[in-house]
Parts: C-alpha cells; structure tokens; sequence
C-alpha cells in the first residue's frame, strides 16, 4: 500500500518528515518534492536502499543516480576535492535546480555511481526536501520518481500513477515550480561541461566559472552522451507525438490545415497565444504565454501526463529556440518525440 501524506507547513507537519526520515533509514523508498521534479529518495550510502531504486523503476544499471544534500558542508564526505571556483558557484547557486559531478569517495556505494568513479551531488532548495534529507542524516540518492521512459512527475499525484503498490510512502509538496531536472555539470575535467541542460545554462554558470561547454552529444545525435541517462529514450508519452516550431502565424496556418484533415483524437499543447485557432471541442493544454519560458518548462510534463489520460491518439507541442531555459526545454522535447521536430 502507498501512503501520500500532504505537507502545507514544515513545523505543523513535522510528523510527515519524521515518518519519511525513518523510512529513509530503514533502507526503503520514500518519493519526495523537489523544485525540479518529485525524486524516489532512498539512503545514499546504502547498497541495499539504492538497488530498490533501480529495481522499482526500472532503470538501466549503468545509469548513475544523484546524491542529495541538505547543507554545502555535507560534501566534503562524498568527494575528493572542491575547486575554489566550483566552491563560489555553489556558494552562489545552491541550493537549486543545478547538480554538479566530482571524483567520488570511498564511502559513496558503487551502485550510486554506476560502477564509475564520479557522482552527482546535488542540494535542492524545496523546504521539504531539505528537511528530510537533514532529519535522514544521510545523502538521498533519488532519481526522478517515475518510470524509466515516462515523463518525470512534477505532483504527488504523478508519482502514485506510476509507483502506486511498489513504495510505502510519496510526500505531497505541492506542484513541482520548475519543472523540468536539474543542470548536470562535470567538474572532473577542463573545460567543465553541461552534461543535461535545465534551468540554469551555460551563460548563468559562467557567471562564477571562467568556462563551461555543452556536452557534444547535446549538440550532435551521433555521438555517444558522457551521462548515461542522455542516452535512453526519455519522457515519453503513450500517443506519438511531433513538435512544431514556428512564429505564431505559422503555427496557426500549420493547426488549421492539420485539424481539417485529422479525425485522430489530438492534444494540443501550445502557448496562450495561439489557441483561439482551436475549435470549441479541441483539447488544449496551454504552455503559458510565449514570453514567459518558465511557465512552459512548469507545465511541459504535465501537459504531456495530462495528454495521456484523455487517452489522446497524436500529441501536437509547440517548441521554441534553444535558448538559456529554452535549451533545456527543447532537450526533453526531442526525446519525448522521438526527434519528431518539424519547423513550420
Ligand atoms: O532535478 C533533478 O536532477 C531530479 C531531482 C529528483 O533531483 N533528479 C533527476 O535524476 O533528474 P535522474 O536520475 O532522473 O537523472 C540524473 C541524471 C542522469 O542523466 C544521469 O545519467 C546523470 O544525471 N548522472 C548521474 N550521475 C552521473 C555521473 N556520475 N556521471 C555522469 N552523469 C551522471
Ligand atoms: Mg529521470
């Protein structure tokens, strides 16, 4: 049986906490809310906790799992050294959406890291995230809590689709306010390199690093991604679904045609700005306004579950150009889409 136990206010709700805490050190799986997306925590020095990860959503064993810390102190246990300039960027940048790959220690398990010598460490700035973690007294390992192949949950309710039956307990924090994962950045080599775009991009991190590039896999689909999760086939939705991108006349002319020849049952996900060519029966998903990339990266996964349970047949989504949140952004949507972009 799968509990979820809603927390409005740490100090009223500090039962919640405890309760997930317990089981954290009890080796089992608690599902948590984090800023990004909701993760399947789980004891991150245990070797046991962090197989049932692996078995429960079905992740490919060679896919390394994120550490989550509660304060930057807690580092220190978990890696070998923290450059001066990697220091200031987390001074400046967590806790957030941004998580960072060192040298591992001997003490992180080698189910953490896949069998390699790095991990990911990472210190979200959801509330309650952080609680658990410090009340755990221990790193949580969490993957995002869905699935393998699915869309990452960003609500309570997402995760008990996906893992109702197989975890004891989901913490209910509300809807994920980003929406989309953390920015993985490897700092073990120069240049340091964006492995997995997200909210943060290579110009935010340059604020306190002389130099980041982007993974050449981001950039080309024949090269082989440095992070492993890069490579399997990502967020998918059960219809087949393509993206279009264009501006909003194009859009509108490119729906019109569409929806007169289709009699495929269609989602919509596409900006405020261009729904009034939908008809009155049409379903429609907004992104949020064009000019406001934070509300689409909010409300993608969502709108792509959404799609899901009104059993649709074909999903049409709106994309947008690769730039800053928009990099991240057009990376889920590729995978979501098997590549099925089209620009109209
Ligand atoms: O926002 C997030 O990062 C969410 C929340 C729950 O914190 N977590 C998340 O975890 O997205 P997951 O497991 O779904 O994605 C972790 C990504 C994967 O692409 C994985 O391959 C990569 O980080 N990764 C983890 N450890 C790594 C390592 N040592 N070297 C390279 N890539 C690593
Ligand atoms: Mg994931």
């Amino acid at each position: 049986q799968t509990e979820i136990l809603k927390i409005d206010d740490i100090k009223s709700d500090y039962e919640y906490i405890k309760k997930a805490a317990d089981i954290i050190r009890k080796n089992e799986l608690v599902a948590i809310p984090t800023e990004t997306v909701y993760g399947l925590g789980a004891n991150g020095l245990s070797k046991e906790a962090c197989k049932k990860i692996f078995e429960v959503k079905g992740r490919p064993q060679d896919n390394p799992l994120i550490l989550h810390i509660s304060e930057i102190e807690e580092i220190k246990n978990l890696i070998l050294e923290l450059p001066v300039d990697v220091k200031t960027l987390l001074e400046n940048l967590w806790p957030g959406p941004l998580t960072v790959i060192f040298n591992k220690s001997d003490i992180v398990p080698s189910v953490v890291t896949a069998g390699g010598n790095t991990v990911a460490i990472r210190m979200p700035s959801h509330n309650i995230a952080r609680e658990i973690i410090k009340k755990s007294g221990v790193p949580i390992a969490a993957p995002s809590a869905n699935i393998s192949g699915r869309p990452s949950p960003t609500t309570a309710n997402d995760v008990y689709e996906d893992l109702k039956g197989k975890i004891p307990l989901i913490i209910d924090g509300g809807q994920s306010s980003i929406g989309i994962e953390s920015t993985v950045l490897d700092v073990t080599e120069k240049p340091y390199t964006i492995l997995r775009p997200g909210f943060y991009d290579k110009e935010d991190l340059e604020e306190y690093l002389n130099k980041v590039v982007y993974d050449n896999a981001l950039i080309s689909d024949n090269i082989i991604p440095k992070s492993p999760g890069q490579k399997y086939k990502h967020y998918a939705p059960k219809a087949n679904m393509e993206v279009i991108i264009g501006d909003n006349n194009s859009i509108k002319e490119y729906i019109r045609n569409y929806s007169k020849d289709t009699n495929k049952k269609t989602a919509y996900i596409l900006f405020e700005e261009n729904k009034n060519i939908l008809q009155k029966d049409d379903i429609f998903l907004s992104l949020g306004s064009k000019n406001k990339l934070n509300e689409m990266a909010h409300n993608l996964f969502r709108n792509l579950r959404l799609a899901d349970k009104l059993k649709v047949d074909y999903i049409i989504c709106e994309g947008i150009e690769e730039k800053g949140i928009g990099i991240g952004i057009m990376n889920r949507l590729k995978k979501s889409s098997s590549h099925n972009i089209r620009r109209v």
